[in-house]
């Protein structure tokens, strides 16, 4: 697909050009010191059935928690499977199974395909071993700037109970509604704020989305990606935006919805430029 090629070329010149993903690189093996601030501190790790790609969960788990799925498409689409460990390690901490689709330092170019190989894989191995309290049934995808365009491009897998799209849209404008116009799944925008280069791309793309799918948007520059001074997600706006995200659509808890439903919460975070539709109608059973 030449054309969505050329999209990821442009996201990956505008990512180079503000040098965003690229200051914890160089091949270095990050340190694991941030746990999360959950209730379940977690790490990451490899699977041999899993060849490049990494995986982050907690380190241990009550039995009787289940650990929902959330696969995730790197900034760049050749972004290091660690480059934005921090986030990761936040959500993993709630009780999730969070797939990054690069290796721990690997740089190499990824693809779309490889978010329907990390479903197949949890697919396989939930209920067994270490994925003993793997839930298969629960799987969300997401992804930053060019990996949002590969959750896109996967984003009519039937097995996906939601999509995030953070710092992420189409960057041509003819192809928004050809891309976004047929998804049905709650879909949740986190955009960067007025200096984000997503910012409109991510807007237009909310706004062709079918008038009947639940979905959310806001934007917010306090160190999110592709705006603000970090862009590795290691603010606490982000992280505990998809902490809720998570938590509501994964693990169907309506204490967390509301920071969505409200935007109470998101507001006083420096969400702005909130808009919804159809949250009403998403139904999760909780576990
Ligand atoms: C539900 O979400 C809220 C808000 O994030 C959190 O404080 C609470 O611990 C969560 N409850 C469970 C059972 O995970």
């Amino acid at each position: 697909m030449p054309l969505l090629h050329l999209r990821k070329m442009m996201y990956t010149t505008v990512i180079a050009a503000l040098c965003l993903g690229a200051t914890t690189q160089a091949g270095i093996v990050p340190r694991q010191a941030a746990s999360g601030s959950g209730p379940y501190p977690a790490s990451y790790s490899t699977d041999t059935g899993l060849a490049g790609q990494t995986i982050f969960m907690p380190n241990a788990i009550p039995a009787d928690v289940k650990l929902p799925v959330i696969i995730w498409g790197v900034g760049g689409c050749s972004d290091s499977g660690t480059n934005t460990a921090e986030f990761h390690q936040e959500l993993a901490s709630h009780g999730f199974l969070v797939i990054v689709n690069n290796g721990p330092t690997a740089r190499t170019q990824t693809v779309a395909a490889s978010l329907t190989t990390a479903a197949d894989w949890a697919g396989k191995v939930a209920g067994s071993g270490k994925y003993a309290n793997v839930d298969k049934s629960r799987i969300a995808v997401g992804g930053w700037s060019c990996g949002g365009l590969q959750a896109y491009a996967v984003a009519s897998d039937p097995r996906w109970v939601t999509i995030g799209i953070f710092s992420s849209g189409q960057l041509d404008a003819t192809q928004s509604v050809p891309v976004v116009g047929k998804i049905t799944k709650p879909i949740f925008y986190f955009l960067g704020g007025s200096g984000d280069p997503a910012q409109a791309p991510g807007t237009r793309d909310y706004g062709n989305l079918p008038k009947t799918t639940p979905a959310w948007i806001g934007t917010n520059n306090k160190g999110h990606a592709h705006a603000g001074t970090t862009g590795t997600f290691t603010a606490p706006s982000i992280k505990t935006a998809a902490v809720h995200w998570a938590q509501w659509l994964l693990r169907g808890n309506t204490t967390a919805a509301t920071y969505f439903t409200s935007n109470a919460e998101a507001t006083q975070a420096g969400w702005t430029g909130i808009s919804s539709q159809n949250l009403d109608k998403i139904i999760v059973t909780p576990i």
